[in-house]
């Protein structure tokens, strides 16, 4: 189970680093994947831009491999369960706990005019959001370990004090390393916040992606053979190795070593790579955004099945509450 947030305009970032890991997964498990809108609503109250947004995710989502057939793909305020289960959860989660998370500490920081009890709760909603499908693999970014954490905490506060319902939900990554997709102006990783420049966005069209790789920082290259590369550079062969075939990576690698390398044919074919990679799922959005009857027939769907879920984990939830009367 993971939640996506409702942000639209995914980068290169978001595939490498997380759906093209949802893709893997819906293959070998039972897969739940979630439009977090409720939690758009702690820091974004005003709902007019969300329906687009819902759309635009669900529909990058679905471009980029995620099956609808093969997975649950819901948004979060269609399963009302959730909201039963988080204020449950709301009266097993301390205070004092809630104002130690990292991100609440961040939020108050940049909404000082804004700090509602949502968000002191966020990692409350988050913890329904996963035990409600009893998930116990979550496929999250190191950013979520301390959310993870707090959702293995209540988790076994419930069924301590309740009975044994929820397995314990852990941080999963396909036994591989989670990609680091870096920025293209050499620092850090990409990240929409930061300069629109230095990412790479689905949505990109072809002549904005080869004009944001052409402008990737080089220098005059290598002056010793088999050197070491400075960071910005292994940042372009990074990408190179991510969208490229492994000859043209080769030749490359080969070509810096022995100090011959020409940036501007590097960045060149990078950029027609990006094209080649990004394109074709850029056309595949737009596609289903306009096929407004598909994406209502993804979003009932998911709802039904999702439901189906949370309904039989909040039967168990109100028996060993003692809910029945
Ligand atoms: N908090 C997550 C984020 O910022 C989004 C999210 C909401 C989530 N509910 C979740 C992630 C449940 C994993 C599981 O990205």
């Amino acid at each position: 189970m993971s939640g996506i947030r409702p942000t639209g305009y995914l980068h290169l970032g978001n595939y490498f680093g997380a759906i093209r890991n949802y893709v893997r997964m819906q293959e070998d498990y039972d897969c739940f994947f979630m439009v977090a809108d409720l939690h758009s609503l702690t820091t974004h109250p005003d709902t007019k831009g969300l329906k687009q947004n819902v759309h635009r995710v669900l529909a990058e989502n679905i471009a980029c491999g995620l099956d609808p057939e093969k997975v649950t793909l819901y948004c979060q305020s269609h399963v009302f369960e959730t909201s039963e289960l988080y204020l449950y959860l709301n009266m097993l989660a301390y205070v004092g706990e809630l104002e130690k998370t990292v991100t609440f500490k961040d939020k108050i920081r940049q909404h000082p005019n804004n700090v509602n009890a949502g968000l002191l709760t966020y990692p409350v909603l988050q913890s329904a959001d996963i035990i409600l499908h009893r998930a116990k693999h979550v496929p999250v970014g190191k950013d979520q370990e301390q959310h993870l954490e707090m959702a293995r905490t209540f988790a076994n506060r419930f069924n301590h004090r309740y009975g044994e319902v929820f397995p314990e939900p852990k941080a999963f990554n396909n036994n591989e390393e989670l990609v680091k997709v870096p920025s293209l102006d050499g620092s850090g990783k990409m990240s929409k916040s930061e300069n629109q420049m230095s990412a790479l966005f689905l949505a990109d069209e072809d002549e904005v992606i080869r004009k944001k790789v052409m402008k990737a920082k080089t220098d005059a290259g290598p002056t010793e053979e088999n050197s070491k590369k400075p960071d910005y550079i292994e940042n372009i062969f990074t990408l190179l190795r991510l969208v490229s075939s492994a000859d043209v990576v080769k030749k490359f690698e080969q070509n810096y070593d022995q100090c011959n390398i020409r940036y501007g044919d590097l960045k060149k074919q990078l950029g027609e790579d990006m094209v080649a990679f990004i394109s074709p799922i850029r056309e595949k959005v737009d596609d289903i955004l306009n096929d407004q009857k598909y994406l209502n027939e993804v979003i009932i769907q998911g709802a039904e099945k999702a439901r189906v879920s949370a309904r039989a984990t909040m039967t168990l939830v109100r028996d060993v509450m003692g809910l029945r009367y």
